[in-house]
């Protein structure tokens, strides 16, 4: 089945009804865009701007691409064989633009700007293939196609423009996300980011500060502030702030009830940064540091640039300071050369933190990365044994985790129906754990407490309670 990247519209109509729906309420002018994102924040962000450009010429969004007058497919190439998924997903629409030629296809994303030219002569019925620094093109490279030519846009820009974010999005809803800065320095061995989405460089605080204005004037009441490695915001390129200026300045803006940030690199992360959270109260009790491993070999080879010791002791400021903090983190395994006895390391450094949740791959050689050509490449199936140990153990954890905040008052952002039971709205906490419970869905976008009465897998259940002092 078909969906947009919320899978809402989907499920609740069939396509059927749909599609004739769109037919009838379609002004003859107004076209149709079909967008399918995989991927990082970064992505779902270069989405929502090319919504937002193609809004200037009357295209809206539709869950369905047989009813579409454009198709763009977002793709991500950071791990798994993206390269052929994208060659099988754009099979599943060779039939759509035999039956309509006028049809015009893309591919953006990661993927598009490894490949480039090579998908337009691997898939003849594509029509237009942008990189991550094109999306702002998207209006000149669609009136391109219109006229028949095919087109590739893969070339990287050395600053930021701010025409670049010049767009109303037209899907803000209660959360948003901001992008602050694009590309990453840093190389880790494993990586293709600084290869498909080029040096880093920072937007400017008042250009990101208008934007989060604009997102509050159309209803946003959290924004995530997102970069490869927003830590470092400011300190290269563009930018003239630092990061906890940035936030301080962002946190500041009128209706915004709860600022987040993601992704944080442990070697980068500052003093200044971690006080932030006691002083700045809209900053959400919740961090997100990749530690990819917990063996001090692997992490060399990797070239994070800090230790397993060094790390761990950020997470003890970290937990001294906030003790009711979330901590997440991402973690790979089978990196090459990685023994038995490194595995056990990582999942020590996991007892020892205690996560509150995970995100685990196994490791995926990425063309060109350095870690590609090591020598000493675990087997497939060493890597998936060691992903099920880590995730089965993770999931212990978490579990523990959430099962300490029961009992507990918790202030929640509600964002809307839960999708569990319609009878029910859901929000997050501080701490972004979802949380659901029964209350009037008048209160979507404001700070609810909450008691927390159960705890599942990947959701806490609770009784809305007065309004007191604020409480994480
Ligand atoms: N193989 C597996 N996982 C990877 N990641 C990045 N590159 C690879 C790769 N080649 C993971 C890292 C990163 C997350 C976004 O994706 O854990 O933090
Ligand atoms: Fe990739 Fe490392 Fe940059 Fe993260 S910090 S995007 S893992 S190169």
């Amino acid at each position: 089945m078909w969906a947009d990247s919320s899978g809402r519209q989907a499920r609740k109509t069939p396509a059927t009804v749909r599609i004739v729906m769109e037919v009838l309420h379609r002004n003859s002018s107004e076209k149709l865009v079909f967008l399918e994102t995989f991927g990082c924040q970064m992505n779902e962000n270069d989405s929502e701007r090319m919504l937002g450009f193609l809004k200037d010429i009357r295209y809206s969004r539709t869950a369905t691409p047989e009813n579409a007058d454009l198709i763009i497919i977002n793709t991500c190439s950071i791990r798994d064989k993206a390269e052929q998924k994208v060659y099988s997903i754009l099979g599943r629409f060779k039939e759509l633009k035999k039956e309509n030629p006028g049809l015009i296809i893309g591919v953006s994303g990661c993927v598009a700007q490894q490949e480039g030219a090579t998908l337009l002569k691997r898939a003849p019925h594509l029509d237009i293939v942008f990189g991550p620094h094109n999306v702002h093109k998207v209006k000149y490279l669609l009136s391109e196609a219109e006229k028949k030519k095919r087109v590739v846009a893969v070339e990287f820009k050395e600053g930021i423009d701010e025409d670049e974010y010049a767009c109303e999005r037209p899907e803000t809803g209660r959360k948003a996300f901001v992008s602050i800065m694009r590309g990453c320095d840093n190389f880790c061995s494993y990586c293709i980011v600084p290869y498909t989405r080029g040096r880093e460089v920072s937007r400017r605080s008042a250009d990101i500060v208008a934007e989060v204005v604009s997102l509050s004037g159309a209803g946003a009441r959290e924004v995530t502030l997102i970069g490869q490695n927003v830590n470092s915001y400011g300190t290269g390129a563009g930018g003239d702030v630092g990061f906890p200026e940035l936030l301080r300045k962002v946190a500041s803006v009128d209706g915004i009830q709860r600022v987040r940030f993601i992704t944080s690199h442990p070697k980068d992360i500052s003093e200044d940064l971690i006080r932030l959270f006691g002083a700045e109260p809209k900053l959400c009790r919740h961090i997100h540091l990749p530690v990819q491993s917990g063996s001090v070999r692997i992490l060399k080879e990797m070239r994070r640039g800090y230790t397993v010791s060094e790390y761990l002791s950020k997470i003890l400021l970290l937990r001294q300071l906030y003790p009711e903090m979330a901590i997440t983190t991402d973690i790979i395994v089978g990196f090459p050369g990685e023994t038995d006895s490194d595995f056990n390391d990582t999942i020590e450094l996991v007892n020892t933190v205690r996560f509150d949740n995970i995100f685990s791959f196994m490791y995926s050689p990425r063309p060109g990365t350095k870690a590609a050509a090591f020598d000493g490449q675990v087997e497939p199936e060493t890597r998936a044994e060691r992903l099920r140990v880590l995730q089965e153990r993770q999931k212990e954890i978490t579990a523990e985790r959430n099962m300490e905040l029961v009992g507990r008052t918790m202030e929640v952002l509600v964002e809307g129906v839960s999708k569990v039971d319609p009878e029910e709205i859901s929000g997050r906490t501080t701490c972004n754990r979802i949380v659901n419970f029964r209350a009037p869905l008048e209160m979507n976008g404001t700070l609810v407490d909450v008691l927390i009465t159960r705890a599942y897998a990947n959701s806490l259940r609770g009784e809305q309670r007065e309004r007191s002092v604020s409480c994480y």
